[in-house]
């Protein structure tokens, strides 16, 4: 699918509850090991701990879809990224990086500095979207995924920059 179709259409907003069906649905589809559906709730819940956000399509018939998700915990000046999904058939469109750089902006006003995550080793199209917001690999977490026992590559971020992030958020 072409880059930037239907983009005017895309609305990115905090989470709700009545998005979670789908949310969990798109975790499904893109995690062996998928967040069952309380576990965003109590995300959701968190309030000022956490940022959950979604990209949402609107459909000329009123009937919305949920095409990504993310959830961000927040401690102190410090974000640390737990979830990120792009519904197939959605990805390639920059839909991922937007739903992060806006979030990520989000943390920035809610006083985060930097930002860390853990990525499967194998996952290189998630380490090269990280990789273009400045996140560095720093190590490896040995056996972190249980499901396949497969490593963590660790990445940083040390400064979030807000003009960076604003070009990102724009799909620059
Ligand atoms: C990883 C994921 C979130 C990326 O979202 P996306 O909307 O498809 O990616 P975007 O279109 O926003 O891509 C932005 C950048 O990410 C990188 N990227 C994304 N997909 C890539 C791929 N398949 N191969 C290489 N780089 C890729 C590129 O740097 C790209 O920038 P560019 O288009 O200027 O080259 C999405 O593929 C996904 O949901 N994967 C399954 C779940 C997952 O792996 N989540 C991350 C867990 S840590």
């Amino acid at each position: 699918m072409p880059e930037n179709q239907n983009q005017a259409q895309l609305i990115f907003r905090p989470m709700i509850t009545s998005d979670l069906d789908q949310v969990t649905a798109i975790d499904r589809a893109a995690f062996p090991t998928p967040w069952p559906k309380d576990a965003f709730l109590y995300e959701i819940k968190r309030g000022r701990n956490s940022v959950c956000w979604v990209a949402e399509q609107a459909a000329s018939d009123g009937e919305n879809q949920i095409v990504a998700s993310i959830v961000i915990w927040l401690v102190i000046d410090e974000t640390h990224i737990g979830t990120l999904a792009v519904r197939p058939g959605f990805r390639g469109q920059k839909i991922g990086q937007k739903l992060l750089a806006l979030s990520l902006l989000e943390c920035l006003q809610r006083g985060a500095r930097q930002a860390l995550l853990e990525v499967r080793q194998s996952n290189l199209a998630a380490q090269a979207l990280y990789r273009k917001f400045g996140f560095e690999a720093v190590g490896l977490r040995k056996d972190y995924y249980k499901d396949t026992h497969e490593d963590a590559v660790l990445m940083t971020l040390d400064a979030l920059d807000l003009e960076k992030l604003a070009q990102l958020a724009q799909g620059g």
